[in-house]
Order: C-alpha cells, then sequence, then structure tokens
C-alpha cells in the first residue's frame, strides 16, 4: 500500500513555544484518518503546517507527499501538488469574489481547459447540490457569510478543486442538522482510491457517518494513541482526561 502523506518527527513553534512535538503519521493513498484530541492539542496546527502557513517555525522533522518533500514549499505549490485544507475558521478575502476565486484556483491546480467549457456548468451543478444560492458567486469570499456558509463554501471549494489530499478540520463545527447532511453526503461522495482524507473533529457522529479507516488522538502537540473505531467509542465513553490516564497507565 502506498503512503500518499509521511510526516517525520515534526516539531513546530510559533513565539518560541512548541506546539507539535516530534510528530509521526503515515497516511496510505486511498484512505480517510480521523484525528481527535481536545481542545488545544495541535490538530488545527498540524492542518496550517501541512498546507504551508508561514506564521510557524519547522524545528526539526519533514513533510512527504506523493513521494515529494513539500516541508519548505509555499501554500500555492501545495495545492498544485493537491493539497486541501477546509479550515475551522475560514478567512474572508474582500475584494475576491466566489466566482473569480474558484475560476483562478480551478486554473492553477488543473489548468487551462479545465475553465473553459463547462466550468459555469459545472459549478452551477455543484452549487444546487450544497444548497447554495447563485448570488453567492459574486459575493467577496466569506465576507460577512455566516458560519454555515463559510464551511458549505469549503466544501464547494474541495467539490470543484478534486485535491489528492484533503483535511477538514472541524466541518461539522456550528452546522444546522440539515446543513450537516447535506455536507456530509457531499464529502461522502467525494471518497475515491485516489483521495486522502484527514478528518478533524470532535464528535463520535461524525466518525459514524464517514466510518475512518484509523483515528489518532493528540495531547499536547505530540501522537498519543492510534487505534480503530472502536477508539473513538471509548473516548465518547471516558472522555479525554481518562482516556489519557488510561493510555499512560
Ligand atoms: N499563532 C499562535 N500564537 C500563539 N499560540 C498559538 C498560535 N497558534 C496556535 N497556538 C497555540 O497552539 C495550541 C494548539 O492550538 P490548535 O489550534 O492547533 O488546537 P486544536 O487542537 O485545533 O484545538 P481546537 O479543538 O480547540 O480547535 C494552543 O494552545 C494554541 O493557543
Ligand atoms: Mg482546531
Amino acid at each position: 500500500m502506498s503512503e500518499i502523506l509521511k510526516i517525520e518527527n515534526l516539531t513546530v513553534s510559533i513565539d518560541d513555544k512548541e506546539i507539535l512535538k516530534d510528530f509521526s503519521l503515515s497516511i496510505p493513498k486511498g484512505q480517510m484518518h480521523a484525528l481527535m484530541g481536545r481542545n488545544g492539542s495541535g490538530k488545527t496546527t498540524l492542518s496550517h503546517v501541512l498546507m504551508g502557513h508561514p506564521a510557524y517555525e519547522l524545528t526539526q522533522g519533514r513533510i512527504i507527499f506523493d513521494g515529494v518533500d513539500i516541508t519548505n514549499m509555499s501554500a500555492d505549490e501545495r495545492a498544485r501538488l493537491g493539497l486541501f485544507v477546509a479550515f475551522q475558521y475560514p478567512a474572508a478575502v474582500p475584494g475576491v469574489t466566489v466566482a473569480n476565486f474558484l475560476r483562478t484556483s480551478v486554473k492553477a491546480i488543473h489548468g487551462e481547459e479545465r475553465v473553459k467549457k463547462g466550468f459555469r456548468a459545472s459549478v452551477k451543478e455543484k452549487l444546487k447540490l450544497l444548497g447554495i444560492d447563485e448570488s453567492f458567486m459574486t459575493r467577496y469570499i466569506n465576507d460577512g457569510f455566516s458560519g454555515g456558509e463559510k464551511k458549505r463554501m469549503e466544501v464547494l471549494q474541495l467539490l470543484m478543486l478534486e485535491p489528492k489530499l484533503v483535511i477538514l478540520d472541524e466541518i461539522d463545527s456550528g452546522l444546522d442538522i440539515d446543513t450537516l447532511k447535506i455536507l456530509t453526503e457531499a464529502i461522502n461522495a467525494m471518497k475515491d482510491p485516489a483521495r486522502t482524507f484527514i478528518l478533524i473533529t470532535h464528535y463520535h457522529k461524525m466518525i459514524d457517518v464517514f466510518q475512518p479507516d484509523q483515528v489518532h488522538v493528540l495531547h499536547q502537540g505530540e501522537l498519543a494513541a492510534t487505534g480503530d473505531l472502536s477508539m473513538a467509542q471509548q473516548l465518547d465513553d471516558m472522555g479525554y482526561e481518562k482516556f489519557y490516564a488510561s493510555i499512560t497507565a
């Protein structure tokens, strides 16, 4: 089984504070792995670092994506290779409309041909699927969007960009039940032997919906445990305090 992502001994700091410590994780192509861990354990930091966010200092380790060392690559380069993060807190980009953003990013990743024939129809179809009104196309991306609208926008990008590695950072947070159903169904339909997912979530319901191949638990910036779906159930039953105590005992 070939591994699409190899994180090797990654240590990451911000303002001299170590957030990820000697973190290693490998994910085989085509699988979905869940990442859990209490608030502040480093999950979002890991997704930012994987995407190449410049604010973090990598003091040790490397990241191999699809056989390529991407440790020092820019976020743009990583996106072109097929990495994608649906952010926990999507940023507004005033001045850039949704339509322009989609066109530019799809073109940068998949080439000119993709944004020619059939592009508008493809966007329209996805808007419909996700229940996004067409008027959003002329709005500035995430500018004044509600929490749920921002999450729909992240999934719209995912559907349009067709990345190889998808990191979903709490895509479930703040969604009403109907929106959650629409988005999880759209994401599940993206599952493919050539596409790999990292699902960051606090909720067992998401584990039930997506049935990831493995579950990893972070604790204070370290990988504390790896297991199957039963481990997520165990976490749900025990809570983090007792779970961490049980694995360090
Ligand atoms: N820019 C920053 N400046 C200072 N501290 C930071 C910064 N970014 C992250 N941290 C710290 O790193 C730690 C990990 O944060 P991170 O957002 O990765 O946690 P998380 O596991 O995603 O938590 P949550 O479940 O609440 O989303 C926290 O203590 C956070 O305050
Ligand atoms: Mg987070």
